[in-house]
């Protein structure tokens, strides 16, 4: 969502004009988000990917997703990673394949909008020898058919990493990025949906532009405690810098302009802002804890301090926190679509 998606022939173009980075990085104190990278190890070509990845928010929502599956009731030996879940806003597949690649009894149902994701996905799943594991069907959040599958399906699990840009009334944002005039429509009608199927755990994604805390309460309205989370630092990139103005004026928006912490995130003088993305496991509760304030606690403090409040965290669950600076987005990317020094034709 932050980067346009680009071909492996175009980044290595892109990466080869780039200066290197600069070796004397400021010492903020905070892990880079690209020391989870090795999670996506597995999904390089020919594992590809649909029109809408996004890699930094995937990353993170693989963690949490990951962090959540711990938080499932533990079955007999004998039966140990037989769950079901099921992923909203599939996708590629891909935080589905690496649950499914861990526990070799899981079974995956992913549900996305966009037919390209849905083809995508079933063609991932054979690359990976995970089909027999995996169905992918073409659902949109809103539909009766959606609610209906979860109904049947009843998984342990549910997972969902939704687009989460807010988007100015009046204004239509491209599938993969709008999320209403608040960034949490997709985020509610998963936690809607949650609630009615009552899976055991829950994993989501979401960000500091627009009502971070509400996320959660709506979450623990519905009966699931947040037990773990991971935040990561990250500039604006292509959909939410576009919303740049609108999101000054939104209440619950939490994003830091200081030159200190955009030349730490954003080095290369491209950033306008910076703002935080999270991911979550939540487990279902008989009485969640609250830990809305918290959140929102941590999204003031990053907002009035910068991305060097990371390192200084204090909240009564597991907090992960890194950052992920523009050569991390870069590295990223590169990983995922291609080596460098493999063009597949001379660069212009
Ligand atoms: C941030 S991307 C998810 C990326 C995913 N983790 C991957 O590996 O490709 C958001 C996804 O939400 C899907 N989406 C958007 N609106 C939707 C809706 N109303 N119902 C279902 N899926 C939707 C998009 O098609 C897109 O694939």
């Amino acid at each position: 969502m932050l980067l346009q998606n680009v071909s492996p022939s175009t980044s290595v173009r892109s990466v080869t004009q780039l200066s290197l980075p600069p070796t004397d990085k400021p010492s903020v104190g905070v892990p880079s988000l690209i020391d989870e990278a090795w999670r996506l190890e597995p999904f390089v070509p020919p594992f590809a990917f649909s029109a809408f990845f996004s890699p930094e928010d995937t990353l993170l929502c693989v963690c949490a997703a990951e962090a959540a599956t711990d938080l499932l009731t533990e079955p007999e030996p004998s039966k140990a990673g037989d769950y079901s879940f099921a992923e909203l806003t599939s996708g590629s597949g891909l935080v589905g394949f690496y649950l499914l690649q861990r526990a070799h009894r899981a079974r995956l149902l992913g549900l996305d909008i966009d037919p390209e994701a849905t083809a995508v996905s079933e063609r991932n799943a054979r690359v990976l020898g995970l089909a027999e594991r995996a169905r992918f069907t073409g659902a949109d959040l809103w539909s009766e058919s959606t609610r209906a599958l979860l109904e049947k399906d009843r998984p342990d699990l549910l997972v969902c990493n939704p687009p989460y840009v807010p988007e100015p009334p009046g204004t239509r944002m491209h599938i993969e990025a709008g999320a209403g005039p608040h960034g949490t429509a997709h985020l509610m009608q998963a936690v809607g949906l949650a609630r009615l199927v009552q899976p055991e755990a829950l994993a989501l994604s979401w960000c500091s532009l627009s009502a971070p805390a509400a996320i959660v309460g709506a979450a623990e309205e519905s009966g699931y405690e947040l037990h773990n989370l991971f935040v990561t630092a990250i500039a604006d990139g292509e959909y939410s810098g576009s919303v740049h103005s609108y999101l000054r004026d939104l209440d619950d928006c939490y994003i830091n302009e200081q030159r200190d912490t955009l030349d730490i995130i954003a080095s290369d003088g491209s950033g306008r802002f910076a703002y935080l993305l999270f991911a979550g496991a939540f487990r279902r509760e008989v009485e969640p804890r609250r830990n809305g304030a918290d959140v929102e606690a941590i999204c003031r403090k990053f907002a009035r301090e910068g991305v060097r409040s990371l390192a200084s965290i204090d909240a009564p669950f597991p907090v992960h926190c890194s950052m992920l600076t523009r050569w991390d987005e870069l590295e990223l990317r590169v990983m995922l679509h291609g080596a460098i020094g493999r063009p597949t034709r001379e660069p212009v």
